[in-house]
């Protein structure tokens, strides 16, 4: 029997899976993984490393950490899903990572959402609106950012539950502020299996600087994000392949017309399509 013949003998063995679906994976699954392995002439020891290399990705999972998403994150598969499904006309969305938190409080417009400690002060503000510039009213912003030391509040025992992280809610004219320290660049865990697959690539593990928002609205798809800024030297090397031109925006410095509170603004405007879009 050649390679292709057991191939297509693979292929025919769950050609009869009844979920149209499931079928049309598996059969791209099994087509893929076999012809990389004829591609490359995978050998046994190759198997066998990359199997082990699975273990101690799954070994490193508990309730907190997931190895695995920053594995598909790491590989870029998890922004080519996003991009796959990605709505047109909307804001581009990027990767959720693993640091969002359900539950985070509603602020008050204009609140701010961490500490002196925690950088440099930032306003940040903007629209959200319909996929014709129409504010949407009582769309609702859940945003949340590591600190000054690249460390979210929920790997960092010295920040208050929910440091950097609120919900605000649009009025009738789709406008929305916020106020908090400017973000920093921040490597990703490092420590399990994922660290010895960049280390061994020669990639650095560094994420752009970034705030990241879950930006919804009633009927309204809703869209998971970031704002990076525009400063940022990790821009062209995020590590997980985050980062889109539309969510780059200047960090200015703030001027006469500003809140003399802030020492930068970031203006960004959230556009949401209808859920039939
Ligand atoms: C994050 O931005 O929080 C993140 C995304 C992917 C992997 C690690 C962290
Ligand atoms: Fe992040």
């Amino acid at each position: 029997m050649t390679p292709a013949q057991l191939t297509d003998r693979v292929l025919d063995a769950y050609g009869d899976t009844p979920d149209p679906r499931l079928r049309e994976i598996l059969t791209a699954l099994i087509s893929h993984l076999h012809a990389f392995a004829t591609e490359t002439g995978l050998t046994s020891q190759e198997w066998l490393a990359g199997l082990e290399f699975l273990t101690a990705t799954g070994q490193k999972c508990d309730g907190e950490r997931q190895e695995f998403i920053l594995l598909s994150d790491v590989l870029g598969l998890s922004s080519l899903v996003d991009m796959v499904n990605a709505a047109d006309g909307s804001t581009e969305s990027t990767v959720l990572g693993p640091f969002y938190l359900p539950g985070a409080p509603q602020r008050a417009m204009g609140e701010q959402i961490g500490r002196p400690e925690d950088g440099e002060p930032v306003l940040v503000r903007g629209r959200v609106t319909d996929s014709g510039g129409q504010p949407l009213a009582d769309a609702t912003l859940d945003i949340w950012q590591a600190s000054a030391n690249g460390l979210y509040d929920t790997q960092d025992s010295g920040q208050p539950p929910f440091n950097l992280r609120g919900v605000f809610v649009t009025g009738p004219d789709g406008r929305y502020e916020f106020r908090t320290a400017r973000p920093v660049s921040y490597p990703v865990p490092t420590d399990g299996p994922v660290g010895d697959l960049l280390r061994g690539s020669g990639r650095h593990s560094w994420r752009a600087a970034h705030i990241h928002a879950i930006v919804s609205a009633p009927d309204r798809r809703p869209v998971t994000t970031h704002i990076f800024d525009a400063e940022n030297p990790y821009l062209d090397s995020d590590t997980v392949f985050g980062v889109k031109d539309s969510l780059i925006k200047p960090f200015r410095l703030a001027g006469p017309g500003d809140p003399p509170d802030v020492r930068r603004v970031v203006e960004m405007d959230f556009t949401l399509t209808s859920q039939v879009e």
